[in-house]
């Protein structure tokens, strides 16, 4: 009999959980925050390795599983896009096969969800989505904990996330949201919609949970009655030949003084999933002000730093809550029910 209903599962998407259990994992990510808090030692994967496998570049996902699989007593071995041959020499096939051999579980971050899905198959360990072309689970975790943590609740919360509709980071907000129960809004531009596939499944969840999920073209109708309003990005890694078209489509979804002051909830929540472009300090960001003459992209300066910034917290429940997935997924822990 399996002492976890958790024990020896992957995370390659949020669409993989129940509401209970993604309640309960982020319940449980706010008791180790507690432990963390009072330095209270937590090793619930003593003598574990862990491979952290990287091909695209990261500062949160891969500092939250190096410092989660620390203070859970385990030993992070990171392996970026030119220290191992995977994709050059050698399939995704055989790579699973080999870790799987000596590591006890693997985050893996690269293009493609088909990827980390193979990785689940043949490794015959956990293995932890820490973003692909389709999906970010481990970001969602962090996420509505920080909405949980602000509002004492999840169910009946209005989210409305100012981006495109077609990325990794919408997709696993709105699939969440439909699971949990929280009313999601996309505001974005009608090229930039949503993928329908990704509609259907959380139009599926949210059947079940009695959450509201919408498509609007229209930002002020997104977030005039948002609790927390999200902003990600106008182009993804690998996505700079589009720019010139996102900064055209997306200039009306940024989120700035003039947007949020249609804000009815006076205590909403901004949140970003980082890094951010709301301001021209960057080498990348001053790059776009040169060429496309724009001091900030999808939020600006005095919105990210207002009281109502919570990305920076955010940020940090990255860390408690990939520790409550592994220590979960791997630890042995008497888990019975949800
Ligand atoms: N939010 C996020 O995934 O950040 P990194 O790209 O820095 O890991």
């Amino acid at each position: 009999m399996r002492s976890s209903v958790f024990q020896g599962r992957h995370l390659l998407s949020t669409r993989d959980y129940s509401k209970a259990e993604l309640t309960w994992l982020i319940g449980f990510a706010e008791h180790l925050k507690d432990m963390k808090k009072h330095n209270i030692p937590h090793h619930y994967l003593e003598g574990k390795n862990i491979a952290l496998l990287f091909e695209k570049s990261s500062t949160r996902t891969r500092s939250a599983f190096t410092t989660a699989c620390i203070d859970l007593g385990a030993h992070p071995e990171y392996l970026g896009k030119n220290d191992i041959q995977l994709g050059r020499k050698e399939t995704v096939l055989d790579t699973a096969k080999v870790l799987g051999s000596m590591f006890d579980g693997i985050e893996f971050r690269g293009f493609k969800q088909e990827h980390v899905e193979q990785l689940a198959e043949y490794s015959g360990v956990p293995v932890w989505n820490g973003l692909t072309d389709r999906e970010h689970p481990t970001q969602m975790l962090a996420d509505f904990m920080t909405i949980k943590e602000y509002f004492g609740k999840l169910e009946g919360i209005n989210l409305a996330y100012c981006g495109q509709g077609r990325n990794n980071v919408q997709n696993s907000l709105m699939i969440t949201s439909a699971i949990l129960g929280v009313n999601y809004v996309n505001a974005t531009p009608k090229e930039l919609e949503p993928d329908p596939e990704i509609l259907a499944v959380a139009r599926k969840f949210a059947a079940e949970s009695g959450a509201t999920i919408r498509v609007t073209n229209d930002p002020v109708d997104a977030v005039e009655n948002a609790d927390a309003v999200y902003a990600n990005v106008w182009a993804a890694m690998g996505e700079e030949s589009k720019f010139a078209e996102r900064v055209r489509l997306m200039k009306p979804y940024q989120v700035n003084a003039e947007l949020v002051s249609h804000i009815k909830n006076p205590d909403w929540i901004f949140l970003h999933c980082l890094p951010a472009f709301h301001n021209a300090e960057t080498e990348y960001a001053a790059k776009i002000k040169e060429e496309h003459g724009i001091d900030a992209m999808e939020v600006t300066d005095d919105v990210f730093y207002s009281d109502h910034g919570h990305q920076f917290e955010e940020a940090e429940n990255r860390m408690h809550t990939i520790k409550a997935i592994m220590a979960a997924t791997l630890g042995d822990l008497y888990i019975p029910y949800v």
